[in-house]
């Protein structure tokens, strides 16, 4: 079973209660979330392996930590992922960025793919999935799909919230990727909106309604 990290640092939740409000603007919305994305990507890389290296600093030799390995990659879901992908970038500046395009069909609420571009060699990256919203856990679920024909293995998903509903259902479905979030709201509502939630994030970010 993949673990659920809940992240709550208290300037992360800070942050969170300001993208919440309705009366935050784009602007600031777009901001927070790319503060709060490099502040969880650093629980999401913690556990990273080093390796030593031979340095010289002004002073002298040294035998240094760097990281070992594993390359990242960042793959957003679009629209609303794309908030995260450059507070992480500032963190993982060299992480290769794919992007999966998917949208929710408004009866259904089914994830719909339009659009997929991804590293040729992301199967022997770690992942981090991005996007803030993870309600039914459609739209996740079946961007790990995605990943995992692609020979993908090592793959966490970052989202700002979740709603019980999708947490379980990445598990149930993934339970290989563990599960990066700064808070878990009560419920889904009857359009599949998370309650309390913070709205529709992809309009918040890119002011579309
Ligand atoms: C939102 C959100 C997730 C998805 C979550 O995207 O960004 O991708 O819904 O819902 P789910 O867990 O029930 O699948 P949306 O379809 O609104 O597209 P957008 O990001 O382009 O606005
Ligand atoms: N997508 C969003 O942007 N917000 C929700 O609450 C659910 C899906």
């Amino acid at each position: 079973m993949s673990q659920v990290h809940v992240i709550n640092h208290p300037m992360i939740q800070h942050k969170l209660t300001i993208m919440r409000k309705k009366e935050t603007g784009s602007k600031d919305f777009r901001e927070l979330l790319k503060e709060i994305a490099l502040l969880m990507g650093y629980e999401v890389t913690r556990d990273l392996p080093l390796m030593d290296v031979e340095i010289e600093t002004p002073i002298c030799k040294m035998t240094a930590k760097t990281v070992a390995g594993r390359k990242l990659a960042i793959v957003p879901i679009l629209r609303a992922g794309m908030g995260m992908v450059d507070g992480l970038l500032t963190l993982v500046p060299v992480a290769k960025v794919g992007h999966i395009g998917l949208y929710r069909n408004e009866q259904t609420h089914d994830p719909v793919v339009y659009f997929c571009k991804l590293p040729e060699d992301i199967h022997d990256r770690l992942v981090i999935v991005t996007d803030p919203m993870l309600a039914t856990g459609g739209s996740a679920c079946d961007a790990l799909a995605m990943l995992k024909e692609r020979g993908c293995q090592n793959i966490r998903l970052m989202c700002l919230v979740g709603a019980p509903e999708g947490v379980a259902r990445v598990q149930r479905e993934h339970p290989d990727v563990d599960i990066y979030v700064a808070a878990i709201d009560e419920r889904l509502n009857e359009n599949a909106y998370i309650v309390p939630g913070l709205g529709d994030a992809g309009d918040r970010i890119f002011g579309t309604k």
